[in-house]
């Protein structure tokens, strides 16, 4: 089993929504997904495709680099390309702001979770604020949502305030979380050590049937 990311499509959007209404509790509509897709001076999305076999075009990698998962920008597809035979299990996107990636949404989906997904998403989310640019990152973060806290803590989000009742169908506190430069030398140093575990973990599970998985 392979995962990859690549740009979402317009014909991902459904299959994006599904994972969604499963994730959150105030999924966003088709029409907000799309605006989004059109408005790629301001946000960026990706999703992570599954294949039993090596997809075309995916190289084995043991030690990933920076720009390890960033064909993103150089690839062709277009937003509205033909819808692709690989699905979508997981996806992300970010906002631009002048220096900031400000992280909107990531998810996996729930059958696939625990296997190095949502943090192989977050890192072609940090891949694409790089490549775009940005100095830092940013998020909002349930004060509950302990499974996603520890995702960005291990990738140097800290904790830097708290916006009270931020979540409306709850009065739920978000955590505001932060990165320190994503482009300075121990970001990087940190970015190139979780790469290179993570690629290896990925690697092992691709040697075996996913249990969750049909054949
Ligand atoms: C948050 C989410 C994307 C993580 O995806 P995932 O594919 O399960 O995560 P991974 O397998 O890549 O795990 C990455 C890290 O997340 C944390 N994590 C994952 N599952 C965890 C669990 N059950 N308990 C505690 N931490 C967990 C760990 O830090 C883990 O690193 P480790 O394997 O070295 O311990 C996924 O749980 C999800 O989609 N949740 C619903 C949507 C959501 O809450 N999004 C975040 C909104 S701010």
């Amino acid at each position: 089993m392979y995962f990859f990311i690549e740009p979402m499509r317009e014909s991902d959007i459904p299959r994006v929504q599904e994972i969604e209404r499963q994730s959150f509790t105030t999924p966003w509509s088709a029409t907000t997904y799309l605006r989004e897709l059109r408005s790629p001076e301001h946000s960026r999305y990706i999703v992570a495709r599954y294949s039993h076999t090596r997809p075309p075009n995916q190289p084995e990698e043991t030690e990933p680099r920076r720009g390890w998962l960033s064909n993103l920008l150089l690839s062709r597809l277009g937003t509205n390309a033909p819808p692709s035979p690989y699905a979508v299990v997981g996806y992300g996107g970010i906002w631009l702001t002048v220096d900031e990636a400000h992280i909107t949404t990531i998810a996996s989906a729930p059958e696939m979770r625990g296997y190095g997904l949502g943090e192989l998403v977050l890192n072609g989310l940090i891949d694409l604020a790089l490549e775009l640019g940005a100095r830092f990152m940013t998020l909002e973060v349930r004060v509950s949502n302990v499974v996603a806290q520890n995702l960005y803590l291990k990738y140097g989000f800290e904790a830097r305030g708290r916006r009270k009742r931020y979540y409306t169908d709850n009065n739920e506190d978000a955590l505001v979380m932060w990165t320190d430069e994503i482009g300075s030398p121990e970001y990087q140093e940190r970015l190139r050590q979780l790469r290179t575990l993570l690629a290896e973990r990925l690697k092992r599970q691709a040697a075996l049937p996913h249990p969750k998985l049909p054949d």
